[in-house]
């Protein structure tokens, strides 16, 4: 079965977190559809999307539900996609893909509990995935706080990039609904996107969403 094909696997009920230790076990968190859809008002991807880090297909449904073929994998098994995809481990791009969305998962305060946590590992993910969209001239959309922008680094990482937009969300994430003990959400977030076509010299934009 192509990659493509793995798009139509059966979706089964997506669940946003509803504890700290739900997350703290499957280390993973879902990321709400307004946050998509909020990507998709100012950004058009060409050809058809990969979700390399699906989870159980938060974003994939949102992207899928606009009309765009979607190729969903993911490290860990989820019941959605096509799981055991490790994109360290991946040197190309599903085949007929030339963009990616994920929310990666070192945007919070990490993923599974086997790795790396720290801010390395988050530069090391944009920077795979850069090298990944670029094989294909495509592009590259990641959720990450806003204030991880400003970051000496990643801003180094980002001037360097063919870095085309950026998305902030004027609206903080929940990531997690605990009833009457939801806490207020601290952090802002932002789509950073890259497209390996964007007009070399030319200043990214600043969009809200
Ligand atoms: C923050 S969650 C986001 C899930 C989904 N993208 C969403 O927005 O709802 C991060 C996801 O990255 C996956 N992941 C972590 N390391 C990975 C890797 N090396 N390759 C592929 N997926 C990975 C985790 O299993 C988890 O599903």
């Amino acid at each position: 079965m192509s990659l493509l094909e793995q798009r139509s696997l059966p979706f089964r009920s997506r669940q946003i977190h509803n504890s700290g230790f739900a997350r703290e076990t499957n280390d993973f968190y879902a990321t709400p559809d307004w946050v998509t859809e909020a990507l998709l008002r100012h950004f058009k991807p060409r050809g058809a999307v990969w979700e390399p880090c699906c989870g159980t297909g938060a974003i994939s449904e949102v992207v899928a539900g606009q009309g765009h073929k979607v190729v969903s994998t993911d490290i860990a098994d989820y019941g959605y996609g096509k799981p055991g995809v490790d994109i360290f481990r991946r040197r190309t791009m599903p085949k007929g893909c030339q963009c990616l969305i994920t929310n990666p998962p070192y945007g919070e305060t990490g993923t599974h509990r086997n790795q790396d946590r720290s801010p390395a590992a988050m530069l090391r993910f944009v920077e795979h995935t850069l090298m990944l969209a670029g094989s294909v001239q495509g592009q590259l959309a990641l959720l990450v706080r806003l204030q991880w922008i400003a970051g000496k680094r990643a801003a180094e990482l980002m001037s360097a990039a063919p870095f085309s937009a950026v998305i902030a969300l004027k609206k903080r994430i929940q990531w997690f609904e605990m009833g009457k003990n939801t806490k207020t959400a601290q952090h802002h977030h932002a789509w950073v996107v890259f497209d390996w076509q964007h007009e070399p010299g030319r200043p990214p934009a600043l969009l809200f969403g």
